[in-house]
């Protein structure tokens, strides 16, 4: 975070490039900083070539200012930058913002890292390069060629994107949303999403941190920063990408459900992050969190003048989860003081069409003051003989004058007028919107905040394992320049105390038929291949063998389709096994993922795994309250819980998840783990079938 303070709250600001020419950027960006507010006599002007540029003296090179500069803001060809970094060094500046394109992202990473060798050497942080720069309201800062400041606000917005960023300032202004901050990172060579989110979650203008992002590059530090600043500060995220991403899923069974973006999901939930879908949900989310008080309770209610616009908004709460509130009969009655004999006190409270700013006035200071309302929904659908101003002019002091320190949120539906409204609410600390649904989902928002905020850090769960018995298997593999095998995949699972059955591989048939008569009928038999993933597709698996002429026809039967089938196959010998009884089909997997490290899965198994895609991710190291999440996110979990039948043994799946993040964490080597099925009993659970691919071994598809 070191240096944040001045690349954001500079005392000091130098241009460099400050062109005479008025269309040129150094041009702009020198004028933006000083016609915004920003003190002129701590603006210093940078070009070798010029006296002066818009009254201000101008200085052959940093070096030449008379005084210490905290920022300087480089807009000079790419390949004068770093000498200008060399005198940011030999000036001592703090931080540079280069507005500069022509480094990484055209593929120029020399020259972007000799750069920042540069500025690392002598303690320069960097912001960029290739931004439009940045915005701060507190100082009055608009060192961007971004055209004025936004209107004032408690919003910060960090984009990677300069264009949307750009795109943004005009788009908040129009809606009347407020900003604190703009900042644009850039190609973040240096200063990226987490050194800032972890300055303003300190800062006590800033109430909300919205990120624009393409992807994340320091994925742990990331995580580790976003965690803790969740529990200061809202985050809410858009996250750009997602289809390109998903095309790079890896084709393991778990991988192909995995792919990066929900990594992503599973980070942002697992750190507190609110993901929105889209700018729109963006800023509605960024105004809830922002502007709302926390809820003390539960208790939602709807209060509107439409019956249609209530029914909808009951609606949406129920989807969201929000708890609508049963009106008490003294409540009730206060309420119908300010509604005609056929409005309606259920909830949603419909004053009716006939209500005007009085009976809102009323009816909300009513709602208000009763202790048992936790948060208010003020749905307004616009009557022609109203003036829907009057309305949020009531509503705006009605919630300032009775106060009681509640969320409420409100929706005017109609035109132009509707649309001046909901921007003085918004301007009046209310978020406003032009539908019920996107004011409940606002609302919404603000609960699923207060229960990550208040949720607790977890522990982790402890796992007696035979670490070294694990790392003799997984070496002689590495060795051998091949994955584990099913036997070994899952002798390296029961060293890390996941229940599987007992499994022999025998060489040939009459290995086979012995082993068999010792175990006892009813068996499975399967191959035994590194190469072989999904053992049905090729044939390769054979179960319920009841006597010694099944398991003939069973051993030919599986060699001669493995054969056909998967051809290029290695097969070194049949596993035989008892026929362990089913229990509820679930998945467990691991897939490693290039940005945050070991994706863990959990969800519905069995063969038709990546056609129901019931299933849900977290990022090892797992505690219980993540495996408690993740677990709760499925389906399958109602029937763990006793759907249609017996409760099965949920906890002996939860020391599976953590099983499964212990071995990834101690085996960076493991690229991927796939325990499908688990069979989940009434008591204990047992690994059917276990997979593990090594990084690095090429696989055989079947
Ligand atoms: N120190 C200070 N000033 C210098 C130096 C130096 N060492 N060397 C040259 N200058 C002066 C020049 O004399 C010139 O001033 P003048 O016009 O008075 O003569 C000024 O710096 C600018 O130099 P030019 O060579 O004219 O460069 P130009 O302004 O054409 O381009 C720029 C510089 C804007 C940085 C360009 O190289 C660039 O990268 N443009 C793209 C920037 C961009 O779009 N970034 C955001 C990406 S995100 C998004 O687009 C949404």
């Amino acid at each position: 975070m070191e240096g944040i303070e001045h690349l954001v709250r500079p005392r000091t600001v130098a241009v460099v490039g400050a062109s005479r020419e008025s269309t040129k950027i150094g041009h702009v960006i020198l004028k933006n900083i000083i016609e915004n507010g920003f003190p002129r006599e701590r603006v210093f002007p940078i070009n070798p070539n010029v006296d002066e540029v818009l009254g201000l003296k101008c200085y052959p090179s940093l070096n030449d200012v008379p005084s210490k500069i905290d920022l300087a803001v480089i807009a000079v060809p790419a390949n004068v930058v770093p000498r200008v970094i060399e005198d940011c060094v030999r000036k001592g500046v703090k931080v540079a913002a280069i507005i500069s394109s022509g480094f990484r992202e055209v593929g120029n990473v020399e020259a972007e890292m000799k750069i920042l060798e540069i500025a690392k050497r002598g303690g320069v942080r960097i912001l960029g390069p290739n931004i439009v720069g940045l915005i701060d309201t507190v100082v009055s800062l608009n060192a961007s060629f971004l055209p004025y400041l936004p209107d004032k606000g408690e919003i910060v917005m960090i984009s990677q994107s300069g264009a949307l960023a750009a795109a943004l300032l005009t788009w908040t202004k129009l809606k009347s949303i407020g900003l604190l901050d703009i900042i644009n990172l850039g190609n973040r060579a240096d200063v990226d999403e987490s050194d800032l989110m972890d300055f303003f979650s300190k800062d006590p203008h800033a109430k909300a941190i919205v990120l624009y992002l393409e992807g994340v590059e320091n994925g742990k530090k990331f995580m580790e920063v976003a965690k803790r600043v969740s529990k200061e500060r809202p985050i809410v995220v858009l996250k750009a990408g997602k289809g390109a991403r998903a095309a790079e899923a890896v084709k393991s069974h778990t991988g192909s459900l995995a792919g990066s973006d929900v990594a992503y999901d599973a980070v942002f939930k697992q750190c507190g992050i609110v993901r929105a879908s889209d700018i729109r949900t963006l800023f509605d989310y960024a105004l809830s969190l922002a502007m709302l008080p926390d809820p003390k309770g539960e208790n939602v209610v709807i209060l509107t003048n439409g019956g249609g616009a209530g029914v909808m908004c009951a609606d949406a709460c129920e989807e969201l989860k929000l708890r609508l509130m049963e009106i008490p009969e003294d409540l009730a009655s206060a309420l119908r003081k300010w509604m005609p004999s056929f409005g309606s006190v259920f909830n949603p409270i419909d004053l009716t069409g006939m209500a005007t700013e009085k009976e809102y006035y009323g009816s909300i200071s009513v709602l208000l003051n009763d202790e048992r309302v936790h948060a208010l929904i003020t749905l307004f659908s616009h009557p022609a003989t109203l003036n829907p101003m009057n309305v949020a002019e009531a509503i705006a002091s009605c919630v300032s004058e009775v106060g009681k320190n509640k969320p409420v949120v409100a929706a005017f539906i109609g035109g132009k007028e509707c649309d001046d409204a909901m921007k003085f609410l918004i301007k009046n600390g209310i978020p406003t919107f032009d539908t019920p649904e996107r004011a409940v989902a606002a609302l919404a928002t603000k609960y699923r905040y207060i229960y990550y905020k208040n949720r607790p850090a977890g522990k982790h769960l402890e796992i007696k394992r035979e670490k070294d018995s694990a790392y003799e298997i997984i070496v002689r593999a590495l060795k051998e320049g091949r994955n584990l095998t099913q036997s070994e995949s899952c002798e390296v699972a029961s060293f890390y105390g996941i229940p599987t059955p007992k499994k022999f591989v025998a060489k040939n048939l009459e290995e086979a038929l012995r082993l068999a008569d010792d175990l006892g009928y009813p068996l499975v038999l399967e191959v035994e291949s590194p190469d072989i993933v999904h053992k049905t597709d090729v044939g390769a698996i054979k179960l319920n063998i009841r006597d010694r002429r099944e398991l003939e026809d069973a051993y030919d039967g599986i060699l001669k389709s493995v054969k056909e089938k998967a051809p290029n196959a290695k097969i070194e010998g049949v596993v035989v096994r008892p026929f362990v009884k089913e229990g509820t089909q679930v998945a467990v997997g691991m897939h490693r993922d290039e940005a945050f490290g070991p994706l863990v899965m959990f969800g519905s198994g069995g063969v038709l795994v990546e056609l129901y895609r019931d299933v849900s991710f977290r990022v090892a190291p797992l505690t219980d309250v993540d495996i408690e999440e993740m677990m709760r996110e499925t389906k399958v979990y109602r029937v763990l819980e006793g759907f249609r039948g017996a409760p099965k043994d949920a906890n002996s799946v939860k020391n599976v998840l953590a099983a499964v993040s212990q071995l990834a964490l101690d085996f960076d080597i493991i690229s991927d783990v796939d325990i499908n099925p688990l069979f989940v009993y009434e008591s204990g659970c047992m690994a059917f079938d276990v997979k593990m691919l090594l990084k690095g071994v090429k696989r055989h598809s079947n």
